[in-house]
């Protein structure tokens, strides 16, 4: 059969229009013949809805994809060559919860950083290693393309507790980072590359060119001058310049959460005296949204989703999928098996890095050390993110404890031991292996 079968898992998602619009774009390079929406039952109004506006899509653009949605994934894998996953265990209400319990201890209460990211990887892993299975029983040579976040965690488990080799982490910080610096620099996008290397919410730019010259100085100069360049989820409150000038490197926008510990943290307070956490603002968006897509005479992606932090992460994975399918060798950043590319990062862990596509998939381009200036901080997230896949998979609670106290954002054993035991407490049906005989 030609054509492209691709299974995308959290399908119901409000993002899912993002997808849609990518493939129909690519469509003469990337035919895709089938695309599987596959949701839980609890997401099957979310599902239907996304689903008939999908198909909308493709009609209104005259390309012959066939959408099927599915409430059973195993239905749907078959002959798949391409699985994406963008799941959120326990909705937004989990979310909801990862942001605001770590502010009543005064730490950094985020989706994907701190506390709320050890709890939505030890959330999320499982399942996604419960699809690995499914994978490579029913389509073993399907490539696994992750956006579920935690995403660098949720690949570190996948490469290190899955049978699955044909796996991508993928995240669209290192593309609004590039089209920030596009346009911090006033020219085209394809005029811009930038040499990325770290870890996901956790990638810098070592250096940055224009035209193939450096010019990395003028990017931290402009960076710190005005606008910071950040993403609609992340505040931005500068930077300061001696600091940027110091580090010498470009920061993604999740940084902040670094080194602005304490602004972030009052910012975040104050967010939620006001409006609530961003899981609150998410659910606002998402309703919105989902009166939008509702409307029969809707055929396109409508604008306002791009007031969401993941906006354009579609290009990330159309153009992934594209390089793949077509053996581009081109260079994009994607999380993979590290494979010695950064010196000090284990070489079975996952890192955010430049890698060249191939039909083989992403080949991660040598950095060789990091810069001192950052190197440490690297390290630290990613001992941090194997302890916790750890713990993720055996449910065990000394190994969580660890990784909530080797968090650079939290301050103490203590602190740290009171918000896991509250945070376990209040996600417990959804973390079934550390509740395991009481469940
Ligand atoms: C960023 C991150 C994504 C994340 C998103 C959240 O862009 O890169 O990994 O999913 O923000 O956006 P939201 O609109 O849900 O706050």
């Amino acid at each position: 059969m030609t054509g492209i079968k691709i299974v995308t898992i959290g399908g119901g998602s409000s993002y899912t229009p993002e997808l849609i619009e990518g493939f129909i774009q690519r469509y003469d390079e990337l035919p895709v013949r089938e695309l599987w929406l596959v949701d839980i039952p609890e997401g099957k109004e979310k599902l239907e809805t996304v689903g008939a506006l999908a198909k909308r899509m493709v009609k209104k653009a005259g390309v012959p994809i066939d959408i099927h949605l599915s409430l059973d994934r195993k239905e749907a894998l078959p002959g798949a060559d391409f699985v994406t996953t963008q799941i959120r265990v326990g909705l937004l209400e989990a979310r909801a919860k990862d942001e605001e319990i770590p502010l009543k201890y005064g730490v950094i209460g985020q989706e994907t950083n701190g506390p709320g990211g050890l709890l939505k990887g030890l959330r999320t892993i499982p399942v996604i290693l419960d699809i690995c299975k499914d994978i490579e029983q029913l389509c073993p040579d399907a490539w696994l393309i992750n956006f579920s976040n935690p995403a660098g965690m949720v690949t570190e488990a996948v490469l290190r507790y899955s049978n699955i080799t044909k796996t991508v982490g993928l995240c669209n910080v290192p593309i609004g980072m590039h089209m920030g610096v596009a346009e911090l620099l006033d020219v085209e996008a394809d005029r811009v590359h930038i040499d990325f290397a770290g870890l996901n919410h956790m990638v810098y730019g070592l250096e940055v060119y224009l035209d193939g010259e450096i010019v990395t100085n003028k990017v931290l100069d402009l960076l710190s001058s005005g606008a910071g360049m950040t993403m609609k989820n992340i505040v931005d409150l500068g930077w300061e310049k001696e600091f940027i000038k110091a580090l010498n490197v470009l920061p993604c926008p999740y940084h902040r959460y670094y080194y602005q510990t304490s602004k972030m943290l009052e910012q975040e307070q104050e967010d939620l005296k006001e409006k609530g956490t961003r899981a609150k603002v998410v659910q606002q968006l998402e309703s919105e949204l989902f009166d939008l897509y509702s409307d029969p005479n809707l055929a396109i992606k409508p604008p306002q989703l791009e007031e969401r932090g993941g906006a354009y992460y579609s290009d990330a994975a159309c153009r992934l999928i594209h390089s793949i399918y077509n053996d581009k060798r081109d260079i994009q950043p994607v999380n993979v098996k590290n494979n010695g590319a950064i010196t000090g990062i284990p070489a079975d862990s996952a890192v955010e890095v430049n890698c060249i596509i191939t039909k083989e998939g992403p080949k991660p381009i040598n950095v060789g050390e990091l810069p001192v200036a950052v190197r440490g901080l690297v390290q630290q997230i990613k001992s941090f993110e194997r302890v916790a896949a750890e713990a993720a998979v055996t449910g065990d609670y000394h190994q969580a404890l660890l990784a909530m106290t080797i968090n650079p954002l939290v301050p103490s054993d203590t602190v740290a031991k009171e918000i896991l035991d509250e945070m376990l407490e209040v996600h417990k049906k959804d973390l079934p292996q550390f509740f395991a005989s009481s469940v």
